[in-house]
């Protein structure tokens, strides 16, 4: 079992990287020579990254609790070894269970150009194992810099095939919602689950001024939050995700949620790089699967 005395003695490195305790949880405090960033071992949780001199680029809930097995509001909740509820077990937790359960450290490092890189190993269990018996290994690896990148792979270490569905959940901090255009899916097919599922197709950059719940698919290509109030663009590039998921709850499940925050449905959306419903990926035995995302921030003038 990792505490904040044995990783800080083996994991911290001077002016890139320490632990310490948040309501009873380890937290990987990151300041480097690019960006300040803060990661829960609970779920691998990226809950903050701000580059130097800039407005946060993740979006934490200012309500957002830290409590052992409940999944933080905002961040990058790492959805994982499904996507959404599971196909068959009502009872089993929405999105997979790794967001809420014990990761370890296995390595970090600062880099020659003044990132830090992290490596997580999520920690089975017997619950963990009860919901998903089949021998995998799942690593994350994040590189806080001018940009951050996130790798989550999964190794398939037993002897037959196994089917998952993943995510990088990612909440993006947004000036107001109302004023931001998200583009990139233009012509995408999707299923709207504000509309009862019905398929639809995306025209134009995708504006927000009510819920929003959405599966696009074939969706290989880099997104961009264009946020003209805070003069930048959030870009997101992904590798092994064919699918992207774009969600607000808007105001009224928000205020049921209870985690939000005031408001704070207005400064946040999710676009999820993801492998979500029919977009499941296949991973043969002793092969791998890794879902990249580089999240970058262009000014817009
Ligand atoms: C999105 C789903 O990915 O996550 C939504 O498409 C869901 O349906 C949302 O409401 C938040 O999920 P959770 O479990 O973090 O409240």
């Amino acid at each position: 079992m990792q505490t904040i005395e044995n990783l800080n003695a083996r994991y911290a490195i001077a002016h890139h990287l320490s632990f310490k305790e948040s309501d009873g949880l380890i937290v990987a405090e990151i300041d480097n020579a690019h960006a300040t960033a803060s990661i829960c071992l609970q779920g691998a949780h990226l809950m903050t990254w701000t580059p130097k001199g800039q407005q946060p680029v993740i979006w934490l809930s200012p309500a957002a609790k830290l409590a052992p097995g409940k999944s933080i509001r905002g961040g990058v909740p790492v959805c994982w070894p499904w996507f959404g509820p599971h196909p068959t077990q009502a009872s089993f937790p929405g999105h997979g269970f790794a967001r809420t359960v014990m990761w370890e450290v296995i390595g970090a490092k600062a880099l020659k150009d003044g990132g830090t890189w992290l490596a997580f190993r999520l920690v089975p269990t017997d619950a963990t194992r009860a919901q998903w018996p089949h021998p995998c290994e799942l690593v994350l690896q994040v590189v806080v810099g001018n940009t951050l990148d996130m790798d989550l792979g999964t190794l398939n270490t037993g002897s037959e095939s196994i089917t998952i569905g993943d995510a990088l959940h990612t909440y993006f901090e947004v000036s107001d919602l109302r004023e931001v255009a998200i583009h990139g899916l233009d012509g995408a097919p999707y299923i709207d689950k504000v509309d009862n599922g019905a398929q639809k197709q995306q025209a134009g950059p995708v504006s927000i001024y009510q819920e929003v719940d959405r599966i696009y698919f074939n969706t290989g290509h880099d997104c961009v939050i264009e946020d003209p109030a805070w003069k930048r663009r959030i870009r997101i590039a992904k590798l092994g995700s064919r699918s992207t998921v774009v969600w607000n709850p808007w105001i009224e499940k928000a205020n049921k949620m209870g985690d939000l925050g005031e408001n704070g449905y207005l400064n946040m959306v999710c676009v999820e790089s993801t492998n979500a419903a029919d977009d499941v990926v296949t991973i043969a035995p002793q092969q791998e699967h890794h879902l990249w995302v580089r999240y970058s921030v262009e000014a817009l003038s």
